[in-house]
């Protein structure tokens, strides 16, 4: 996806100081029904320029192939477009660490303008939010993965003023269903089934909403 410039201009400038690196851009169909939110990038995303083509990327692909979706007719992005870092500072030196760090409220907010964007190009039918930071991004902090994951939300969802640089409720409703972020079972193998079911349920959505 090409961003308007503008927005690259924006979100390059608030980025400054923060403990980002990288960036890339969201991918797949631009005439998607199911667009993927993910967090955001770790580094095989950085080298490679596609999202989610790492070890968890290999988790979702298969979710994927499972409900026979092909990758290719979805469309994939994150909260955050650049993978955060962290650094490590003792008496003498500076390291920088890689530690897989969520990105912080700030983060998000700066990469907001861009999802937002996106979502309002390819104005989906459903989108699949993986994980915490992309539900609460979209729907707010009193979702929880845990209460939510398999439900189809549809609902208004968080959009941020440019202006204010607060977050409102969008003008059109949107269908969410949360997911589980596909390496949560590299964290808890007992989720593995769980995260099948919500799949299933995501198999039936297409077929109302995308067939
Ligand atoms: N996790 C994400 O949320 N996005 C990626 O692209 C890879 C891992």
């Amino acid at each position: 996806m090409r961003y308007p410039s503008h927005l690259i201009k924006r979100v390059t400038n608030n980025m400054q100081g923060l403990n980002l690196e990288g960036f890339i851009a969201g991918q797949g169909n631009p005439h998607a029904c199911v667009m993927i939110i993910g967090e955001a990038p770790g580094r095989t995303e950085i080298e490679s320029h596609i999202p989610f083509s790492g070890k968890a990327g290999k988790e979702l692909t298969t979710s994927l192939q499972q409900i026979g979706v092909p990758r290719e007719t979805v469309y994939i992005t994150s909260a955050v477009r650049s993978r955060p870092f962290a650094i490590k500072q003792d008496k003498r030196n500076a390291t920088v660490k890689y530690p897989n760090r969520k990105p912080s409220q700030k983060e998000i907010t700066v990469h907001a303008p861009l999802l937002d964007w996106e979502i309002t190009q390819i104005r989906p039918q459903l989108i699949l939010t993986l994980g915490n930071t992309a539900l609460q991004r979209l729907v707010g902090k009193n979702f929880t993965i845990s209460k939510y994951h398999g439900a189809v939300l549809h609902q208004k969802i968080l959009q941020l003023d440019q202006e204010t640089n607060e977050y409102q409720r969008s003008v059109n409703e949107y269908r969410v269903v949360p997911l589980y972020h596909p390496a949560a079972v590299f964290y808890n193998r007992r989720l593995a089934s769980v995260i099948q079911t919500d799949w299933d349920v995501v198999k039936r959505a297409i077929t109302v909403h995308c067939m």
